[in-house]
């Protein structure tokens, strides 16, 4: 397996050393360039001047004083007449000068031209400027530099491009290595953080600060790890809960078969505690129907058969189904609904939802209130919302009752056959519907259960 940081790392080094490449070598191309034209701009200029003092003392002493100069100079002069036979020259230039003053064919300018300018291959580099006296073409003053020199000063141009081209490698090596192991390390903890995971340990602590593509892949991670550790707990704590609450019904009915099956307790007694156990398996058969409910609601396979239904007339259904328990707890029971509007629901699990909630507001209220539940249509959501004035739910409790086993006050609801499921229940079914379901509570006063669906 190769390590992100090396790949990272060789793609940098490739892109910034070729980068680094064309930028030398378009530095060099152009400072050589530049050097060698100045070099021979110099060499017509130093020619032009000469040719300057010839043109106003075209004279012996004047032209022996120009080779003399030459002689002590770097470059050399050669002075010819206008047929382009050699008169004078500086040092031990004659056998060059010779090819090139006779090579001469086409006019020359009065500001002298560049003749050689193979520095690289030639021995030479030289000028040519004409003299003219009275409008006359005199003689030509012919300029030379050995490119020796030339050679020199490119030679250290490459020496001094060679030590910065090596000194900006090592820099761009040790930038390339410290960047990718910056740029990794959080890859690499992040690999390790989900190596973590899934063996199971979700204790994962990642560090992340900043606001990147990369922190916010670590913050996802975090908040995974966060919400699998969370699961792991509420698992753990729902099943100590599920046998908590199977464990005390079989406690009594364990209890009250052993002093039942007593062959001295008088028949009534008996009666008694047989219907007490009846009472408790019945408990334990709607807590074993629930568990089993939710278990297949947790499935991501759970499917919902939708049907179109009106929801008003679903709604009379319902209330028809709920009056008689209302009217035995002498609690007014109102619906109202006035839309003609058809929704799409799961019309079995619909009706339990309904059921259920109705149930709750039913156990939760006093003789002489009223409970209702309506349907509101807005724009975009379809609203059920079921309200009792019932004896409300503590602030505090509040988040907890879509929780499965919570119940508020669990030794009133146990009485009334309640398992604390029938809201977690409400949710999975609600959800699966794409909905939301939201609890407003008044202690005292009453609670408001609102159903949220789509309906367009
Ligand atoms: N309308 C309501 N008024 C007051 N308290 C409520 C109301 N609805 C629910 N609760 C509280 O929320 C808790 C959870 O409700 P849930 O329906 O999940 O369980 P349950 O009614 O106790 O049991 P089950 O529905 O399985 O018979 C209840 O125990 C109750 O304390
Ligand atoms: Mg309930």
């Amino acid at each position: 397996m190769k390590k992100i940081s090396f790949k990272l790392g060789i793609l940098f080094f490739v892109l910034i050393i070729g980068m680094e490449t064309i930028l030398f070598l378009s530095l060099y191309v152009s400072l050589v360039n530049d050097r060698i034209e100045e070099e021979m701009n110099q060499l017509l200029a130093r020619g032009n001047s000469h040719r300057d003092v010839l043109e106003t003392n075209y004279d012996r002493p004047t032209i022996e004083h120009v080779v003399m100069m030459e002689s002590k100079a770097e470059t050399d002069v050669v002075i010819t007449d206008q047929d382009g036979n050699i008169l004078y020259f500086s040092n031990n230039i004659f056998q060059t000068a010779r090819k090139v003053t006779k090579s001469r064919t086409r006019e020359i300018p009065h500001h002298g031209i560049v003749l050689q300018k193979n520095w690289e291959n030639d021995s030479h580099i030289s000028t040519v400027s004409p003299i003219h006296i009275n409008h006359k073409v005199k003689g030509y003053v012919y300029m030379f530099q050995n490119t020796a020199s030339l050679h020199t000063m490119i030679f250290k141009l490459k020496h001094h491009f060679l030590i910065t081209g090596i000194f900006s490698l090592l820099l761009t090596i040790i930038a390339i290595l410290f960047l990718s192991k910056v740029i990794t390390k959080p890859l690499i903890r992040m690999k390790e953080a989900t190596e973590k995971l899934s063996k199971g340990d979700f204790s994962v602590r990642l560090q992340v600060n900043g606001s990147d593509e990369l922190s916010q892949l670590g913050k996802t991670i975090q908040t995974l790890a966060n919400d699998l550790e969370y699961l792991k707990k509420g698992r753990k704590e729902f099943l100590a809960s599920i046998s908590h609450e199977l464990r005390t019904p079989l406690t009594y009915v364990k209890g009250y078969a052993d002093i039942a099956r007593r062959p001295d307790i008088e028949e009534k007694e008996r009666e008694k505690y047989v219907s007490i156990i009846y009472e408790e398996a019945e408990h334990i058969q709607k807590l074993v129907k629930d568990l089993f409910q939710l278990a297949q609601l947790d499935e991501n396979t759970f499917q919902i058969d939708k049907e179109t239904v009106n929801v008003c007339s679903f709604m009379s259904k319902i209330y028809e189904k709920m009056l008689p328990a209302f009217q035995i707890k002498k609690i007014r029971l109102i619906h109202h609904c006035d839309t003609d509007l058809e929704i799409n629901i799961d019309l079995k699990r619909f009706e339990q939802v309904m059921l259920n909630l109705l149930d709750n507001a039913l156990k939760h209220s006093e003789e002489g209130t009223t409970v209702l539940f309506e349907v509101i249509q807005e724009e975009k959501h379809t609203k059920i919302i079921i309200s009792d004035e019932g004896i409300g739910i503590p602030k505090e409790d509040l988040p907890y009752i879509f929780d499965r086993l919570y119940r508020v006050d669990k030794s009133r609801s146990r009485t009334g056959g309640g398992t604390g499921l029938g809201l977690a229940i409400v949710k999975e079914i609600i959800e699966a519907h794409r909905g939301t379901i939201t609890a407003e509570s008044v202690l005292g006063k009453g609670t408001r259960m609102i159903i949220t669906l789509v309906t367009s």
